[in-house]
């Protein structure tokens, strides 16, 4: 089977290409990615020698060159990672989150009408369905629950998840959509809240938590996910939502605290700063189909999986000193020079 993955030089995808190349070796990967500010091709050094693997530079959101990798590699599957996946930059600046999440997936969606497709899987996110409230924690998203977003970022993943719907219903598109709660494990990029604060950390730097922490993640280790898709795109049923999680819920409060234990710190380098606009409350995802019916359920457990993630940073400072050495410095003073 050849798959083609996009944003796989980002943080999911690249955990993903490693995960099909380990777990399925005879079928055949094509990265597509912009190597936008997020992708980075060293995170690929590893799959570069592999025979089955091949990394295409791309940006999904241009026709003309979406359209002539379909014609030439001619894909069974395509999984879409690639999108503008930061919150935080979508509230500062929404376009391009409109021209990669909306118009690039209704690109890809074209090409798979226009070349046939066995599959297309997109990625999206729990965020489509907004928050849920701290109070109530009987409440969980399922897949029926309503979009309702909040940030710029989760309003073009809805928008794309529909868009995804339309040409499953109209043109016959095989298609199949996975929402997922927050990852977390290697090749974070250092903007995200878990390798920002182990990083600063090791720096004996200020950690910038929102408004009073207390916002509510539901944290999946990344390779857990990579599992969930890989089902979804082989048993899963076309026409389908499956939600993703792992009813792991922190306060981001927590989740720094932890961070700081394992580092052996100080939770005086913690810094309550201003609030995002329009942060969601809580997300809480309810995992029943994916379970029930595909057998899927998370293999690491937060204690173990954030031990293993700061033990990744650690043993692979190359990888994100290079990031932050870079035009990271710049987004960094920007974001939270005077918050
Ligand atoms: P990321 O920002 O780390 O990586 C995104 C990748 O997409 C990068 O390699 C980037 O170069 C590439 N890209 C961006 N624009 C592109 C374009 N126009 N054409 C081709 N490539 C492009 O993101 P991530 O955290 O790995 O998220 C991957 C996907 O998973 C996204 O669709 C996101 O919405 C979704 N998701 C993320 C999380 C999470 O916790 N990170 C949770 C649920 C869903
Ligand atoms: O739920 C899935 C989503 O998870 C994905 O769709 C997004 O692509 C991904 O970025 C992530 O979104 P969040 O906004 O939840 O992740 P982030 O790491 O930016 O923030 C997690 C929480 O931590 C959030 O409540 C905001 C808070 N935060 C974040 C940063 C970067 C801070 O308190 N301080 C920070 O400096």
């Amino acid at each position: 089977m050849t798959i083609i993955v996009t944003g796989g030089a980002g943080f999911i995808g690249s955990n993903f290409i490693y995960f099909e190349l380990k777990n399925h070796p005879a079928d055949k990967i094509i990265c597509l990615d912009k190597l936008t500010y997020a992708g980075n091709l060293e995170t690929l050094a590893e799959a570069q020698g592999n025979k089955n693997f091949e990394f295409v530079r791309g940006d999904i959101a241009d026709r003309e060159g979406v359209y002539k990798l379909f014609a030439a590699v001619k894909p069974d599957v395509v999984v879409n990672f690639a999108a503008e996946s930061h919150v935080d930059r979508s509230i500062e600046d929404p376009e391009l989150f409109l021209r990669t999440n909306i118009i690039g997936t209704s690109v890809l969606l074209d090409a798979c009408r226009k070349f046939g497709i066995e599959r297309f899987h997109q990625v999206s996110t729990d965020e489509v369905y907004g928050d849920l409230p701290l109070d109530r924690p009987d409440l969980f998203f399922t897949e029926t629950t309503n979009l309702h977003t909040s940030s710029p970022y989760s309003a073009s993943k809805a928008a794309a998840d529909l868009l995804v719907q339309a040409y499953q219903r109209t043109y016959k598109i095989p298609a199949t959509i996975s929402r997922c709660s927050n990852n977390y494990g290697p090749f974070h990029f250092p903007e995200k809240l878990i390798p920002l604060m182990i990083i600063n950390a090791l720096h004996d730097k200020k950690l910038p938590v929102y408004g009073k922490g207390i916002n509510v993640r539901d944290w999946l280790y990344v390779e857990d996910h990579c599992a969930a898709i890989d089902l979804i795109i082989r048993r899963g049923t076309v026409g389908e939502v499956y939600n993703i999680g792992g009813h792991n819920e922190r306060t981001n409060l927590d989740v720094v605290k932890t961070i700081l234990k394992i580092l052996g710190k100080s939770e005086d380098l913690i810094e309550f700063v201003t609030d995002r606009k329009g942060h969601d409350q809580r997300y809480a995802i309810d995992p029943t189909k994916i379970s029930r019916e595909l057998g899927w359920t998370p293999q690491t457990k937060f204690d173990d999986g954030i031990k293993k993630t700061v033990a990744w940073y650690l043993d692979n400072r190359a990888w994100w000193e290079k990031i932050i050495s870079g035009e990271y410095k710049n987004y960094y003073a920007k974001m939270y020079g005077n918050r």
